[in-house]
């Protein structure tokens, strides 16, 4: 596969890449920015003369997700809908498709949905489980961490294992975000984000990318858009962008407080599980320390029952009772509550650590554990 080359990606750490990536041309009279363009069609003749085909501000934000991840990016209107676009074109005519026990509900409920796809479910964290499932040409679907059980998975090793066999490795990384993890240095062929997420950053819009080293795929994402329309707006694009130039410094705050909260949740006595793999005795602490810069800002915590865990997302005063994940706000959900996660522990709560201050994190949390495990009966105090 070639390898595309972005002059923001070469020397640059990913911090820089965020910030100069995606630009107007460096010339007098330029916009530092790329300006929205509210325009769904331009003059003829030009390039770009209707917005479906694409135009300058699906470009910029491309630019950058393309060169923070190494690839030619392609954006769409949410995350599913990049999600969708990938099934039509990497997916469609492979023999079958090996996902995540515990991936993304959507993204399960779509593969399990399109005709003729042959679809099995595997422990990714077992790499030798996980190829064995593979059929030859298949379709190798991570995610890593996985939403909400926090399973990290071997990129690496799997990707390496997939291309041997002919099969293609798809890796969902919206959790990781190309500051914690770039897969396809990895090995994989194919990233996907759900840039709603962590890479936007402000819970205000819905957006996806796929991004890939493989141009004649780049070209047919591209043209699958065009076909079915799945483009995001002007100022989805721009607020997107404007997002990913504080990637890093979000990232990195949201990863430290995240390990200190995982940390102080293990230690309470409320608390029956921590899935982070920050944790020295997560499972999945050996292969992200290696693959992974940080450990993610996910993490889910299992309390004894579903009404305790229901009761503490009733309880927090600053965290956000709220599904999704990725914003500057620390938000939190019982994870089972949601159609198609029933396989997810009732008790769990999947937390997306935010920007705050850590310690008024913890006094919200550790009130609201308190309150709502001396409600149960149980628990004790939190430190
Ligand atoms: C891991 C993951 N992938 C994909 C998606 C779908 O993204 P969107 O909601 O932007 O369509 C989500 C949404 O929660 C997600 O968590």
């Amino acid at each position: 596969m070639a390898e595309t080359s972005h002059p923001a990606a070469g020397p640059l750490h990913p911090a820089t890449t965020a910030v100069a990536a995606g630009r107007p041309p460096a010339e007098p009279g330029q916009p530092l920015n790329q300006p929205p363009l509210f325009a769904s069609v331009l003059r003829a003749p030009a390039d770009g003369e209707y917005a479906r085909y694409g135009g300058a501000s699906t470009a910029a934000v491309e630019q950058a997700i393309g060169a923070l991840e190494r690839g030619t990016a392609v954006v769409f209107s949410s995350g599913m809908a990049a999600v969708s676009a990938v099934v039509a074109t990497a997916v469609r005519g492979r023999p079958g498709l090996v996902q995540p026990l515990d991936g993304y509900h959507g993204s399960r409920a779509l593969f399990d949905s399109t005709t003729g796809l042959f679809t099995e479910s595997v422990d990714v964290a077992d790499v030798q489980a996980t190829i064995d499932a593979l059929p030859a040409h298949g379709v190798l679907w991570l995610e890593s961490p996985t939403n909400p059980l926090i399973t990290v998975a071997d990129i690496e090793a799997l990707s390496d294992a997939a291309t041997a066999k002919g099969a293609i490795a798809i890796v969902d990384s919206t959790a990781a975000t190309p500051i914690a993890q770039r897969p396809l240095d990895l090995g994989a062929h194919v990233v996907v984000h759900s840039v709603t997420k962590y890479l936007s950053g402000h819970s205000d819009l819905l957006m996806g990318a796929v991004v890939t080293r493989d141009e004649s795929l780049a070209r047919a994402l591209v043209d699958h858009r065009s076909l079915h329309g799945a483009i995001p707006g002007p100022m989805d694009c721009f607020l997107a962008l404007r997002g990913i130039r504080t990637l890093d410094v979000r990232m990195r705050r949201a990863m430290a407080s995240a390990q200190v909260l995982a940390e102080r949740l293990a230690a309470h006595p409320a608390v029956e599980r921590v899935h982070y793999p920050g944790l020295p005795t997560d499972p999945g602490h050996a292969v992200a320390s290696r693959q992974m810069d940080g450990f993610g800002a996910l993490l889910s915590f299992v309390l004894a029952d579903a009404a305790t865990a229901d009761a503490v997302c009733a309880g927090v005063e600053l965290v956000v009772h709220a599904t999704s994940l990725g914003g500057v706000e620390t938000s939190m959900e019982r994870r089972g509550r949601q159609a198609g996660e029933e396989r997810t522990p009732p008790g769990l709560i999947r937390m997306s650590v935010g920007i705050e201050h850590v310690e008024d994190l913890w006094t919200d949390l550790a009130r609201a554990i308190d309150a709502a495990s001396a409600g149960a009966g149980g628990g004790g105090t939190a430190r």
